[in-house]
């Protein structure tokens, strides 16, 4: 088995080679220089050139209030670069996000669920979803959400250094999840996407455990910290950021045999890591 592995610079994909290695897969990894997933006639040379089993796709564009301003670059990037790729007709394993959904609160979304976007960046992946059922090409498209890693800025290591710098924070409360370990969710994919054969189609995978807003989440991880500061927590709508997001990203696996652990594991075990 070869994999192409698109994306190795971001949160996600950076967790990949090592996993790979360690299951001996053999995979080729180009970086966004080495190949511009913009560049269709690059592209299409490459995978002319090269055959591989299966595609590991964690390249995105996924600056969700950026995406506003930039939506030619974001519809670029999260559709047409995926449509050229699916034009090679190879299987696919795509990674989308609850920004696909608007459902109402107290309610866990299944795979099926109606899907409705509120800002730019949702309607690109959801575009990018449609693409995928319209393709013929067997997909595996894994939904995760509010994903946390050791490689790359994210909510934890962000609340963790402004929490060196202010006594008070402000963290929405309004809007609940389930955190998600890069870590977890990579070595899953690589046990039942790679190792394993799945029925093609939509996953939720997030960690498991209760869900949170992201102030709960901040406060769980501030007090493993021992931090004495305060944490305020404000609605989406005192925020007044410019693009709305989804209130309840609190996915429901209902098609795989096995979830991801309990978050608050993750969590501590990547405190461990990092600090
Ligand atoms: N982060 C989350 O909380 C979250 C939640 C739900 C779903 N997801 C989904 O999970 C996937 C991975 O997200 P992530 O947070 O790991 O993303 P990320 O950190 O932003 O990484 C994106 C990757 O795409 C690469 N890339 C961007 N434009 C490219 C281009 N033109 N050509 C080649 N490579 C390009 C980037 O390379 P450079 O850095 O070198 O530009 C980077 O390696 C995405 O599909 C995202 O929608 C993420």
């Amino acid at each position: 088995m070869k994999i192409l592995l698109l994306g190795k610079t971001g949160l996600l994909g950076s967790e990949f080679p090592e996993i790979l290695e360690k299951a001996q897969i053999e995979f080729v990894a180009p970086s966004h220089i080495e190949l511009d997933l913009l560049d269709f006639a690059k592209v299409d040379q490459f995978l002319a050139g090269n055959f591989f089993d299966k595609i590991l796709y964690c390249a995105a564009y996924t600056d969700v209030d950026k995406a506003e301003t930039e939506r030619g670059l974001c519809e670029r990037m999260n559709v047409k670069a995926l449509e050229n790729i699916l034009t090679h007709r190879r299987p696919i394993i795509h990674f989308s996000t609850d920004y696909v959904f608007n459902a109402p609160p107290n309610f866990s979304i299944p795979e099926d669920y109606e899907r409705k976007t509120l800002n730019f960046y949702g309607q690109s992946k959801l575009q990018a979803e449609k693409l995928l059922e319209t393709s013929n090409v067997p997909f595996w498209n894994v939904r995760p959400s509010w994903l946390f890693g050791k490689n790359k800025e994210n909510f934890v290591t962000k609340i963790l250094k402004l929490s060196q710098e202010q006594d008070v924070l402000k963290i929405v409360g309004d809007q609940i999840g389930r955190p998600t370990s890069t870590k977890d969710l990579a070595e899953f994919v690589v046990q039942n996407f790679l190792l394993k054969t799945q029925e093609v189609g939509h996953f939720h995978l997030q960690n498991s455990g209760n869900p949170v807003s992201w102030a709960e989440f901040a406060k769980y991880f501030l007090k493993k910290k021992n931090w004495d500061g305060e944490i305020r927590e404000i609605s989406s709508d005192e925020l007044e950021a410019k693009v709305i997001r989804p209130k309840n990203s609190v996915l429901q696996n209902t098609k795989l045999p096995e979830n991801l652990r309990d978050w608050q594991e993750a969590v501590d075990e990547f405190l461990g890591i990092i600090l």
